[in-house]
């Protein structure tokens, strides 16, 4: 069994219809990352492309299949790289593969083939190195090595063929959030007088045939049936789904009313700016109903949009009095951010925080307070960036003993190390971090070490539990390694990360923090500026590396979205209602 499993997810032109959307498919990616599975990404052309690059070639009357195919496999090619350019941007560690690479044979017609062969070890490799690997759908190559399609909407056939080569799950995402009996709009329903359409939670491969044609390409189905390959239909973001498979046709329940969840922001520096900004992609989910600063008459930066300076405050109170059904702790520090957390868990608020030092000093007593009011605390955040490492290591856990870990926490001091060794002095280099955000509102919690200790500590809660007690074997930051030491190691192919580590003994665990010499081409010698990187071992001897940018406003971001996206889930599932009809 994989340690962390394969999802094909297949974005279609009617999800990713413009640049825009791009960022939703990022969300999505890090939904599976966070399940502790690695993602193949396959995508079609963005929105109306495939449809704009027919019209170019009529203009030169009946098209040449071979050059027809080449010009539509453009408009696939772009979408992998803005993928990739926008997961690389939410600090997601990404590879891409072209057809080519992909090894995607077919047979049959240049335009609609029939994919035969495709290189899965490669892929496999490229999963080994990057959790997500983004490839183009309905583009192959036929024998003679020309390019090829799998026709209208192959994309579907694409994802499908790369999850039974694979022996992956899969999940194709479209406009709606499963197959419904017919067209689900509510307009179309009333003009016939109608009930409103329902949507099948799940449906026989025979089944599907005859009513999925609109949603799936037929081709894809068939091919599914064949193979007796399950597979999902769902909406980007959304629980709901329809399950493809050997299951009986059955209707879900009818879906309760949309629920948008009230926040309160605390916090609107590096990380609180970029939050509340991507917020505002999801105005039917959440609604932000105050904002705490320290200064509500500072500027901030204009690309975050205007402010309503109605939500801005500075007075603690009223934010837990906003109305808020949840809040986001993103002010840093211990005393008023406990304070704040403490009071909101009491009031039965949910509590998402970044705040590793809250976490770590008070997160016992906070816990408890959550439990005794039913609230949840939820801070993915607090460790590694973009990399879910505490979901991670919590879903490995569950089913195999972890021996240990290691790997590069703290983003601050790798990318300062990494400016030392270009010859910056140790000013200049933590000038350099604090402009790009990394740095704690202390620097010095960096460079000392604390702010990996915190993180160490986090990732063995989540690996051996709560209880165990930590015995520091050495606690060092870089605060005091001279430049003469960056030297010597690169002198000798090596260079200087700071490493934590922490392991099982017989009597509790052992913890070791300290800058180290590495060799410049090993798995931490390669982790450059503000990357993390996490090897964590199971007891039977596995290894499994998680890698990503660990700082930073889109990295965190991306976390407090992620916690924040679950919440809104568990919110959208406990308000449905239970009933089934079979079909
Ligand atoms: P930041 O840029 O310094 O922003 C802090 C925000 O909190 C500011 O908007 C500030 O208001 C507000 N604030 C601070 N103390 C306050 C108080 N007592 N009352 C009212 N408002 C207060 O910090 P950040 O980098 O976004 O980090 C926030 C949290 O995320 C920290 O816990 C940090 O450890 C964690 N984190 C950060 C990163 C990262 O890469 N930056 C990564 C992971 C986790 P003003 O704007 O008015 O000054
Ligand atoms: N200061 C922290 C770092 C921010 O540099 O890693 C991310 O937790």
């Amino acid at each position: 069994v994989s340690l962390r499993p394969i999802s094909v997810l297949k974005f279609g032109s009617s999800v990713l219809a413009g640049r825009r959307d791009l960022k939703h498919a990022v969300h999505e990616i890090y939904r599976e990352l966070r399940e502790a599975r690695r993602v193949v990404a396959v995508v079609s052309a963005l929105g109306r492309t495939t449809d704009r690059l027919l019209g170019e070639a009529r203009h030169f009357g009946e098209s040449e299949p071979a050059a027809l195919a080449l010009l539509l496999s453009t408009g696939e090619s772009r979408a992998v790289a803005l993928l990739a350019l926008a997961l690389q941007r939410a600090g997601i560690s990404t590879s891409i593969l072209d057809p080519e690479q992909l090894g995607l044979r077919t047979h049959g017609s240049l335009l609609d083939g029939e994919p035969f062969a495709l290189d899965a070890a490669l892929i496999r490799r490229e999963l080994e190195l990057s959790s997500v690997v983004v490839v183009p759908g309905f583009v192959g190559r036929d024998s003679s090595g020309a390019t090829s399609l799998l026709g209208r909407g192959g994309s579907d056939l694409s994802a499908l063929f790369l999850a039974h080569r694979l022996g992956a799950s899969c999940r194709l995402l479209k406009d709606v959030d499963g197959v419904y009996e017919r067209d689900p709009a509510p307009d179309r329903a009333a003009a016939c007088a109608l009930p409103r359409a329902r949507r099948y939670a799940t449906l026989a491969w025979d089944d599907a045939l005859a009513v999925g044609g609109a949603v799936v390409q037929t081709k894809a189905l068939r091919f599914a049936r064949e193979h007796a390959l399950e597979f999902e239909v769902g909406r980007v973001g959304a629980a709901a789904h329809t399950r493809i498979g050997s299951e009986a046709t059955r209707f879900a329940p009818a879906d309760g009313p949309p629920r948008r969840l009230r926040l309160a922001l605390l916090g609107l520096g590096t990380v609180g700016l970029g939050v509340h900004r991507e917020l505002q992609r999801f105005p039917e989910r959440f609604e932000v109903a105050s904002i705490l600063v320290r200064d509500r008459f500072k500027r901030r930066a204009s690309a975050f949009g205007e402010l309503d300076p109605e939500l801005a405050t500075q007075d603690p109170a009223a934010v837990l009095d906003s109305g808020c059904e949840a809040i986001v702790e993103l002010l840093g520090g211990v005393s008023t951010a406990a304070d704040l957390v403490g009071r909101a868990l009491e009031r039965g608020l949910d509590v998402v925080t970044a705040n590793k030092q809250l976490v770590v000093e008070r997160g016992a007593a906070l816990e408890a307070v959550a439990s005794r009011s039913g609230s949840l605390l939820l801070h993915s955040a607090t460790v590694g960036g973009a990399v879910p490492v505490l979901e991670t290591v919590r879903h490995l856990a569950a089913t195999r003993p972890i021996a240990g870990f290691e790997g590069i926490v703290n983003s601050t001091t790798n990318f300062v190390l990494e400016w030392l060794s270009e010859g910056d002095d140790l000013e200049t280099a933590v000038g350099r971090a604090r402009w790009r955000g990394y740095c704690e509102a202390d620097p010095r919690l960096d460079l000392d070490g604390t702010d990996a200790a915190h993180k160490l500590e986090l990732v063995a809660r989540a690996a051996f539990g709560g209880g165990v007690a930590v015995r520091w074997l050495e606690r060092r930051g870089i605060d005091g390694l001279c430049a003469g030491e960056l030297q010597s190691a690169g002198a000798s192919g090596e260079t200087i990360r700071l490493v934590a580590s922490c392991a099982r003994a017989t009597w509790g665990l052992e913890a070791r923090l300290a800058p180290r010499r590495v060799p410049c081409s090993s798995l931490l010698g390669r982790t450059r500026g503000v990357e993390n990187c996490f090897a964590i071992r199971t007891h039977d001897g596995e290894t499994l590396v998680l890698r990503g940018k660990g700082a930073g406003r889109w990295p965190t971001t991306e976390a407090v979205l992620g916690d924040l996206l679950e919440l809104s889930r568990l919110r959208q599932s406990s308000a449905a209602p239970v009933e089934e009809v079979a079909r």
